[in-house]
């Protein structure tokens, strides 16, 4: 799907991009993307990194979403079927486990900052919803509560807070849910 976005490093701009979905021969430019949006972060520890074997195994089973000027690649979303894994969100707002093959996580979305402003993270979760796997209720997510800009476009797409609880390891997140 082609779109145009109108910021381009933060200057008014008529730039076509395109959103794909992306498979696992893509995943090592989402691992680089990631990394460098990650290193430039104020706060890190906003955003838990995934390794490159993850994400190489989240475009071959999962919803994996790219936006590409060319060969450049920048923003991505992943959205994962966790099904009876213990990382379903599912398991985390105390759903029973014979309901999380019905939720997905809405695992991860960067922008680069040269593209940021243009709603990219919205879109994003939009065109995945577009595409969900047949059954799926609900979506899970987890928001630093300091990383205003996702929580923000989390609310403004009809996400809502279930609670909020140490996650990865000890991380201070909002748990949230958007019911389908
Ligand atoms: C969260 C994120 C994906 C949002 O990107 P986006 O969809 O382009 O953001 P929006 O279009 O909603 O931006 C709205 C405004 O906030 C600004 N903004 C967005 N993210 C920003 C950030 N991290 N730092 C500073 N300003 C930011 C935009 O420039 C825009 O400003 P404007 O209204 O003056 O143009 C992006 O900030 C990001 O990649 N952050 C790092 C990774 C992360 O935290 N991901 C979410 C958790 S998985």
């Amino acid at each position: 799907m082609e779109i145009f976005l109108h910021k381009v490093n933060g200057c008014p701009a008529e730039m076509k991009v395109e959103i794909c979905r992306c498979g696992p021969e893509q995943a090592e430019d989402f691992y680089a993307l990631q990394n460098e949006v990650r290193a430039a972060m104020p706060c890190p520890e906003q955003f838990v990194p995934d390794e490159l074997e993850q994400i190489r195994s989240y475009l071959s089973r999962d919803l994996g979403l790219g936006v590409w000027q060319g060969e450049r690649l920048g923003a991505y979303f992943i959205l994962r079927y966790c099904g009876m894994e213990p990382d379903n969100y599912a398991r985390f707002m105390g759903l029973p486990p014979d309901q999380w093959p019905q939720w997905a996580n809405a695992d991860s979305a960067v922008v680069h900052p040269d593209w940021r402003g243009n709603g990219l993270q919205r879109i994003l979760l939009q065109t995945a919803l577009r595409q969900l796997r047949p059954g799926i209720v609900g979506i899970g997510a987890t928001v630093s509560p300091e990383n205003l800009y996702s929580l923000n476009n989390a609310l403004a797409e009809g996400f809502e807070v279930v609670c909020r609880r140490p996650m990865y390891g000890g991380f201070d997140r909002f748990l949230l849910r958007k019911l389908l």
